[in-house]
Formats: structure tokens, C-alpha cells, sequence
């Protein structure tokens, strides 16, 4: 069976047999919530490691006071079962710890009255989901590294739908040298091409039939780059249109709730720097984030 662990110093125990067993372990950060696109990770880390260890935690500290915390889906029992489903030995180990271990100074929200130890990735962090999000990043990159110090995995799986977080730690990996190699997996989507998350869990029915609208603003960059068209503000206003047409839709339903655009932008596929208003070869990011009703979505497409 999975192995499951609440205190740090039980599943350092179990890290120690694996690494005396001279066997190789992958590691899966998530917030728990599991779906296919989580699954797909588990499975990927096995197929690349001996063992795979899941962290679940919903981590505060990348949180801002008015998100939704309190309202994040904790689904710990469902999510066990759905690990158990892959068969036998794909998971190996849970490690489920309590806010108090992790953060032994305590977490506030406010990031002024913050106490203890943080790591910053300092540029990356601010750009994209960073301007909306100011301290998203540093939530994610200090309980990415205390977890990475914990876990101590070979391998660390992220999923491409959090296309700015794989590029964060990424850098965060190479600035503190910890001796891990960061896989990237390819976003899991449902049949119609929405990119699964659990926040997905948050749209009504009514706003569901339009959660598509990001995904489709981006196709239609993706589509108009194939056709030629490299001029980055021509692509962007086709994608602000895709989103325009789909707003106005939802505002003559008059349901009491809105679409509306966070960003839509392209960047270099190197490091997310800025592109230039022509785009050259070497590939680009294609991201956006909008929000459907208070839900804000985010997706992405890797060009090139
Ligand atoms: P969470 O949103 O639970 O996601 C955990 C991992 O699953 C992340 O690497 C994320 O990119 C990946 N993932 C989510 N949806 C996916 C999809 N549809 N296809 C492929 N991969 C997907 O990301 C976090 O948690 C947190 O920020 C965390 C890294 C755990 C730090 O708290």
C-alpha cells in the first residue's frame, strides 16, 4: 500500500531506506484536489524513478487574503483512493504535513507581518501571473524549498499548466544548487480542451460552457503564428478579440456574473523575457489568464 506520513520526521525515515536501497525517488509537489493532470505526473515520475512521493498541502503562504484559502477543495481521502487506482507501487509515499511543522514561525497572509525564513526568486516572480499575484511566487518557491529539502527527490515533477511556476523553479534550482532535475509534463486537458484544475471545481454549469474562452483566445494565436502571422500585437488583439466576442455573449445572458481578461501575452520560450513586436524562431510562450465569474483561469501553449 501507499505509505502515508503526517510528521517530517517519519517520512525523512522512509526517504533514508530508499536512498540506503540505492534507489532513485521522483517527487510530486501538489495541493492535493487530485485529478488526470496530477495522475499524469504520478505516473510520468514512475516511469522516470524506483519510487514516487506526493506532498499534499495547501500552501498559505502563496495565497493572498482576499483568495480563496479557506474555499480550496481538500479532498484527502478521494485523492488516496485516486493514487491507490494507478496500481500497486506507482505511488509510494504521501507526506500530508500540518501548517504548524511547515512554517514553525507561524504564516500570515499579510505579507508585511510575515515573520521567518522566505525565498525569493527575484524578477521571473514579479512578470505575467506575478503582476496579479505579487506574492504568489514567494509563497511557492518557499514551501517548494523547504519540501525539496525534505524530500530530497531525484527528479521533481511539474505540470506545463503552470507554465511560469516550472520557470521560477527552475531558476530557483539553479540559484540554490539543490542537486534536483526538474521535469516539465505536458498540461492534461479535458475532452474539450479545457486545461483541468481544481479550481475547475468552482465554475457553475452555466459558467463551465464558457471556461473554454482562454484556451480558444490562445488557439487562435497558435493558428494565426502558423499561418505567418509573427507580428506579436496583430496576434495579441486577435486573442483579446476571441475573449471581447465571448464577454459580450455572457453579458446578454445577464446571469450575474462576468468574463474578463487578466492577460493575454507572449514570451520568449527561453526564459519568458520579453519578445520583440516580431517573433523569431526559438519558440515562444503563448499565456493568458481570464476570469470566469471570480474564478480566474490561466493556460498556456508552447510555440515552436
Ligand atoms: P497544484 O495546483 O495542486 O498542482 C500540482 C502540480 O500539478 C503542479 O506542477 C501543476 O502544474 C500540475 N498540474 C495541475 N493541473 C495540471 C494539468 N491539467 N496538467 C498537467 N499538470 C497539472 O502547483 C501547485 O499545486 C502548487 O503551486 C505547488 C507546486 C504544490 C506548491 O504549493
Amino acid at each position: 500500500g501507499i505509505r502515508l506520513f503526517n510528521k517530517i520526521a517519519d517520512f525523512r525515515q522512509w526517504r533514508r531506506e530508499i536512498l540506503l536501497d540505492r534507489k532513485t525517488l521522483g517527487y510530486v509537489p501538489t495541493m492535493g484536489a487530485l485529478h488526470k493532470g496530477h495522475l499524469a505526473l504520478v505516473s510520468t515520475a514512475k516511469s522516470h524513478c524506483d519510487h514516487v512521493a506526493l506532498t499534499i498541502f495547501v500552501n498559505p503562504a502563496q495565497f493572498a487574503p482576499h483568495e480563496d484559502l479557506s474555499s480550496y477543495p481538500r479532498t484527502l481521502q478521494a485523492d488516496l483512493d485516486k493514487l491507490a487506482s494507478l496500481g500497486p507501487g506507482v505511488a509510494s509515499a504521501v507526506l500530508v504535513p500540518q501548517v504548524e511543522e511547515m512554517y514553525p514561525a507561524g504564516i500570515d497572509l499579510d505579507v508585511s507581518k510575515q515573520k521567518g525564513t522566505f525565498v525569493e526568486v527575484k524578477g521571473i516572480s514579479e512578470i505575467l501571473e506575478g503582476k496579479t499575484r505579487p506574492a504568489f511566487f514567494r509563497g511557492v518557491t518557499t514551501v517548494v524549498s523547504k519540501f525539496f529539502n525534505i524530500v530530497q527527490p531525484d527528479n521533481a515533477f511539474f505540470g506545463q499548466k503552470d507554465i511560469q511556476q516550472c520557470y521560477v523553479i527552475k531558476s530557483m534550482i539553479r540559484d540554490m544548487h539543490f542537486p534536483i532535475k526538474l521535469e516539465i509534463c505536458p498540461t492534461t486537458r479535458e475532452e474539450d480542451g479545457l486545461a483541468m484544475s481544481s479550481r475547475n471545481t468552482y465554475l457553475t454549469p452555466s459558467q463551465r460552457a464558457h471556461a473554454l474562452v482562454l484556451y480558444n483566445a490562445l488557439k487562435k494565436m497558435e493558428k494565426l503564428y502558423a499561418a505567418g502571422e509573427h507580428n506579436v500585437s496583430s496576434l495579441i488583439k486577435a486573442a483579446h478579440a476571441v475573449v471581447e466576442e465571448e464577454r459580450q455573449k455572457v453579458k446578454k445572458l445577464n446571469e450575474g456574473w462576468e468574463i474578463k481578461l487578466d492577460y493575454i501575452s507572449i514570451n520568449d520560450k527561453s526564459d519568458l523575457s520579453e519578445v520583440g513586436d516580431k517573433l523569431k524562431e526559438g519558440g515562444c510562450v503563448m499565456s493568458g489568464a481570464v476570469y470566469v465569474g471570480k474564478t480566474r483561469l490561466i493556460d498556456n501553449l508552447l510555440v515552436n
